[in-house]
């Protein structure tokens, strides 16, 4: 596998373009399977999850063509294949294909879902939901098996906020007889993005977006097309970049309003933001203030954002404490940027965050955006090189990366390992 190669200490600068979101993409996929004719989805990014599920997808019978950033799926002759192994276990949003098997097929069996394990992250809301739909599930040697003759709608209270659980209850209900109510859904821009494309394919949703989302089943969906929303992770991800070389970067076809929590965390550090339309320009400065930060559920400071943003308050006077309320224990990158000179110590759920000069070093990503945190720490040290093995981790969720801090002026190449 190649590593990551980085000469730091130089400003970004220019404009980055930001591809469709991962996150929606991962769903909106599996989302198809629900559909009986064609269904076209743009702004596609080119990173390896989708790759992995269009694999998923053909073979399971679907016949799936991939041009630049649009994927056309038809599902018409597709089967609910088990998949015990293989593909499933590579990406932790296998799990979409849970709902929107039990919602086409009425079962499913399906390999334990794989991906970034920096914690345990159960499943047992997804569970709940299909379960109070009337699905029988059970998880049996490595592999959940569901079944329903019908799924039925049922009022479903979800013990937390969790954006895979609200999804994924929301596909298998778009063909549940009768209504589903969701309490305490997750409000997630990419929640609303699946009940986008769901309500073109002809499924009944409303309130997606807020903590109560009602879906009407209904016999049948059919074909769309439709365009995923930007990727604010990675809009965040290159907006904390621009700061943390004191560069000056425009990121450009992003949601300006998904960005708020970012942006106004960069701003109470210092960083001068400029909003436009369908881009922010960042302003990197010399100084920068520490801030205390809270990774919530949205619209609070994303969670996928907190390793990047870990690696900017290395360079804020005095201490910033980060503390993330999603994950209890998500901080598998601070022992990396130890070893580049950062001064944290994890105390439970926090990182306490000293200013702290970085150098480069031979460092390792172990999930997706602590890969993200430890390019930004490559950018920030000065002189010689930091190596980023790993890069398979990095390359699921940030696609043209290279080309992307290259052409922002960045010293960054990937290298055989
Ligand atoms: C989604 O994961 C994202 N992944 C994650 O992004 C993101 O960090 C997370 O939402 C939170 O925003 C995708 O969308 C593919 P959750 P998901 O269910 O759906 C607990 C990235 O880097 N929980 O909202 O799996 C869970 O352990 C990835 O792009 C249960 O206890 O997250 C966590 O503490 C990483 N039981 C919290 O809820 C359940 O049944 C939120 O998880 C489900 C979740």
């Amino acid at each position: 596998m190649d590593k990551l190669m980085i000469a730091g200490g130089k400003p970004l600068r220019g404009t980055v373009q930001i591809s469709g979101a991962k996150n929606s993409a991962v769903a909106l996929i599996p989302a198809a399977i629900l559909a009986e004719t064609e269904v076209v989805l743009d702004n596609l990014p080119n990173i390896t999850d989708v790759a992995i599920y269009m694999e998923i997808l053909q073979e399971m019978g679907a016949s799936v063509s991939r041009m630049n950033d649009q994927m056309v799926i038809n599902p018409a002759s597709m089967k609910s294949v088990p998949m015990p192994n293989g593909n499933v276990k590579k990406l932790r949003a296998s799990y979409y294909l849970w709902g929107a098997l039990l919602g086409r097929f009425g079962e499913a069996t399906v390999g334990l879902p794989g991906g970034c394990n920096f914690e345990p992250r159960p499943f047992d809301q997804h569970i709940k939901g299909f379960e109070a739909m009337g699905a029988k599930v059970s998880n049996e040697h490595g592999s959940i098996h569901f079944s329903a003759k019908q799924l039925t709608g049922a009022k479903i209270y979800l013990d937390l906020v969790s954006v895979g659980a609200t999804i994924n209850i929301m596909l298998a209900a778009s063909r549940a007889k009768g209504v589903t109510i969701i309490e305490n859904a997750a409000k997630e821009p990419e929640i609303i993005d699946v009940a986008t494309l769901l309500n073109a394919m002809g499924a009944k949703i409303k309130g997606a977006g807020t903590e109560t989302i009602r879906i009407e089943g209904v016999d049948s969906l059919h074909g769309c097309r439709h365009s995923i929303i930007p990727d604010r992770i990675q809009a965040g991800t290159y907006m904390i970049a621009a700061a943390a070389s004191r560069g000056d970067v425009i990121v450009d076809n992003i949601i300006p309003k998904h960005m708020e929590a970012v942006t106004a965390k960069l701003q109470e550090m210092g960083v001068h933001t400029y909003e436009m339309d369908e881009s922010i320009r960042i302003a990197g400065q010399q100084e920068y203030a520490g801030v205390d930060v809270k990774a919530l559920v949205y619209p609070g400071f994303a969670t996928d954002l907190q390793s990047p943003m870990t690696s900017l308050l290395t360079q804020a006077k005095g201490v910033s404490i980060l503390t993330d309320y999603v994950y209890s224990s998500r901080f598998s990158h601070v022992p990396e940027l130890s070893r580049m000179g950062a001064k944290i110590k994890v105390e439970g759920r926090s990182a306490v965050i000293e200013r702290s000069i970085l150098c480069h070093a031979k460092v390792k990503a172990t999930d997706l955006r602590a890969g993200a945190a430890l390019i930004l720490a490559g950018l920030i040290a000065q002189g010689g090189v930091t190596e980023i093995s790993g890069l398979e981790y990095i390359d699921r969720g940030y696609d043209n990366l290279v080309e992307n801090l290259r052409g922002l002026g960045g010293e960054v190449w990937r290298q055989e390992e």
